[in-house]
């Protein structure tokens, strides 16, 4: 595999289709022993030229967009589950046509878009963003209940449901395991309950990070029978992204430059934090790299530079048993879920390929970008 790796251009993005197709085993699994719907949030991941791979797992996707709408009919080759924090009159009638679900925001929303769903038949079955009150998540940036939230109504705006409601959607963890999502139900059952047996399908959001190591997903697949029993009749449907693409793959980059300040060693790459792997900023993370130790006395610490001109651009510190040279490889784990949608190309710093370690070990290249890549997107 590491082989493999080295003959892949610099800087490139390396999905390993094995590492995918054990995710959605996994997913697939959990969907069946529960007795549930889970697709697939292409917020997290959308390379598209996977779809064929997923598919023989997972049919159905979640947008949050009109691109990614179409996306879902065009490529996953069906309708999408879409929810929007906000539709508009120019994007509602394209989301319709490509929906077979529409998650509104709020009630206004939900009263200003119902009747073109009427007009086309009541082909699309409409739910609406509750918002529980309650989520694990810690940091504000990823909390959709945070005081103040904009994301979903709450209990106190939702006495009852107006005509034409079908479903009631979701949305409080991250990264989060099945134990806060026991949490999470109980108290959308004590605020919401009253709601439940009015409504065909209940939508319980991303989050669910089921394909870690550590997660629990005997637990989860109880809690979720044990929620249909006492809802029989409703479906539900799990819409996680990150767990898809989890450690499925890496981005793979080359030491450009080493400069040192007061001691202070910064290897520079030829990617960039702020540009190709945002999360480790935002959220913020620290991510691994391949072939770093742990600090001890004779390691040497390095920190990571990005090539664009943000001065934060760095995260630090990293060990090795040797010291970094002008040209090695720096290859960083888990790099798929949520870089390749929200990279940018910032700086118009060259953006990274998009290679496929292929099941019988044999790299595609799936995309290069060149200036033309870059000017396109303005004008
Ligand atoms: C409404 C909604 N659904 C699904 C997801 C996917 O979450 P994750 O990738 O953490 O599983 C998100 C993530 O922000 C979301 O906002």
């Amino acid at each position: 595999m590491h082989d493999t790796l080295s003959q892949i251009p610099s800087p490139c993005y390396v999905l390993e289709e094995e590492l995918l197709r054990r995710n959605l085993a996994l997913i697939r699994s959990v969907k069946e022993a529960a007795g549930v719907n889970i697709i697939l949030a292409f917020k997290a991941y959308a390379l598209w030229k996977s779809f064929p791979v997923i598919r023989e797992y997972i049919p159905h996707s979640t947008a949050s967009s009109i691109h990614e709408a179409r996306l879902a009919f065009e490529e996953m080759g069906s309708p999408a589950h879409t929810y929007s924090p906000a539709y508009t009159e120019r994007d509602f009638p394209t989301i319709l046509k490509y929906s077979s679900h529409i998650t509104f925001n709020s009630l206004t929303q939900f009263e200003r878009f119902y009747p073109q769903v009427v007009a086309d038949g009541n082909r699309v079955s409409c739910g609406l963003r509750i918002n529980p009150e309650y989520s694990e998540v810690e940091t504000d940036l990823y909390n959709p209940c945070a005081p103040g939230s904009r994301l979903g109504i709450t209990a106190d705006k939702l006495p009852e449901l107006p005509q034409g409601v079908e479903g009631l959607h979701f949305h409080t963890l991250c990264e989060s395991t099945s134990y806060d999502l026991e949490k999470t139900l109980a108290q959308v059952e004590d605020r919401f309950g009253h709601l439940l047996p009015h409504i065909k399908w209940l939508n319980m959001g991303g989050g669910h990070l089921m394909t870690r190591k550590d997660y629990d997903t005997a637990h989860l697949i109880n809690l979720l029978r044990g929620f249909k029993q006492r809802h029989p009749g409703l479906e539900i449907i799990l819409e996680p992204g990150s767990a898809f693409a989890w450690q499925t793959g890496t981005l793979v980059s080359t030491i450009v430059d080493i400069v040192e300040n007061h001691g202070i060693k910064t290897a520079i790459l030829d990617v960039s934090f702020a540009c190709h792997m945002p999360d480790c900023l935002e959220m913020p993370y620290k991510p691994a790299i391949r072939g770093s130790v742990e600090p001890a006395p004779g390691t040497y610490a390095y920190r990571m530079g990005g090539n664009s001109c943000l001065s934060g651009d760095y995260i630090g510190d990293w060990h090795f048993d040797h010291e970094l040279q002008i040209g090695d490889r720096i290859i960083f784990e888990d790099m798929i879920h949520y870089t390749t949608v929200k990279t940018t190309m910032f700086n118009g710093i060259p953006h990274p390929s998009i290679a496929c370690l292929k099941s019988d070990g044999k790299a595609e290249i799936w995309r290069e970008y060149d200036y033309y890549d870059y000017k396109t997107r303005m004008d």
